[in-house]
């Protein structure tokens, strides 16, 4: 069977990640009303994982497994698994986690499915922005709220002198030092830019139009294979510098007018070195 045409199986996939992504958001958003236990740290001292970004992953595993048992998996916080039918979850539990810690709400649970390694859908439910953007490929992107369904486009076409960007930091001395250089050389060029710490939602503005770009470099797979699949449904382009796709290097996204200006700035300005 030719997975990637079957339109059953795209619906399916669809209903599994908004299902677990929901369910996962009223988990996280109940249980930091409770407090939030940092339960250690990853690459630095600020790079944080707290008790609810395990505790969420747990449940997307299970609620996912449970729904399709030989898809295959790979988490943030470390589910692992290999699948026997070409679908695999990539899912980052809480994207946005000093956000979560602090209580600043843009965070979202992210979940991808991918067949054969091409992203299919792509879910980011943020709680506390009564929001959740949902994309399925070949059949756009669209916002969930209060309000209804939206389908989502993102602006173009934007100059760089105008453009609102947004952009976030890694967790070491070395990898902030060269993102500094990169602000200081980027920020007279654009309108503005905005560091609202979960690359996710970031993305997910990108498709809306709330941000014209997004760029960032040292972020993982998690962070934004639903949310790049949000971004290119709206029209956006998603990619890396020269040529190479989005990768831990470097992603850049936008408009396809945009997309060159920006990321001609961030390649002359060696945007994907810590050097
Ligand atoms: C982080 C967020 C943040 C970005 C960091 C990511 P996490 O993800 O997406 O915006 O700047 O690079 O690590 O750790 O909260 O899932």
């Amino acid at each position: 069977m030719d997975l990637e045409y079957s339109s059953l199986l795209l619906d399916e996939l669809r209903e599994v990640a908004i299902s677990a992504a929901r369910e996962a958001a009223v988990l996280a958003a109940d249980g930091r009303r409770e407090g939030v236990v940092v339960a250690g740290t990853k690459s630095s001292a600020t790079d944080i994982v707290t008790e609810m970004d395990r505790r969420v992953e747990a449940l997307l595993v299970d609620r996912i497994l449970t729904a399709r048992p030989d898809d295959g998996m790979l988490g943030e916080e470390g589910a692992s698994h290999v699948g026997s039918n070409g679908v695999r979850w990539v899912l980052d539990p809480i994207d946005g986690t000093v956000n979560y810690l602090y209580g600043i709400p843009s965070w979202g649970v992210s979940v991808a499915a991918e067949i054969d390694g091409v992203g299919v859908v792509g879910v980011v439910a943020a709680p506390m922005l009564g929001e959740t953007f949902v994309a399925v490929r070949g059949r756009g992107a669209h916002k969930h709220d209060q309000w209804g369904v939206h389908e989502l486009r993102v602006n173009d076409p934007v100059e760089l002198t105008g453009s609102l960007v947004g952009t976030g930091y890694g967790y070491t001395q070395e990898r902030r030092i060269a993102q500094a250089r990169v602000t200081s050389a980027l920020l007279p060029y654009v309108g503005d830019l905005r560091r609202l710490g979960s690359c996710s939602i970031d993305l997910c503005y990108v498709a809306e139009g709330r941000f014209d770009a997004y760029y960032e470099r040292g972020v993982h797979l998690w962070d934004y294979a639903a949310a790049a699949l949000v971004v290119t449904e709206a029209g956006g382009v998603f990619g890396g510098l020269n040529g190479r796709g989005p990768s831990e290097d470097l992603v850049i996204a936008a408009g396809p007018n945009l997309y060159r200006g920006l990321h001609d700035v961030l390649r002359d300005n060696g945007a994907d070195t810590d050097g």
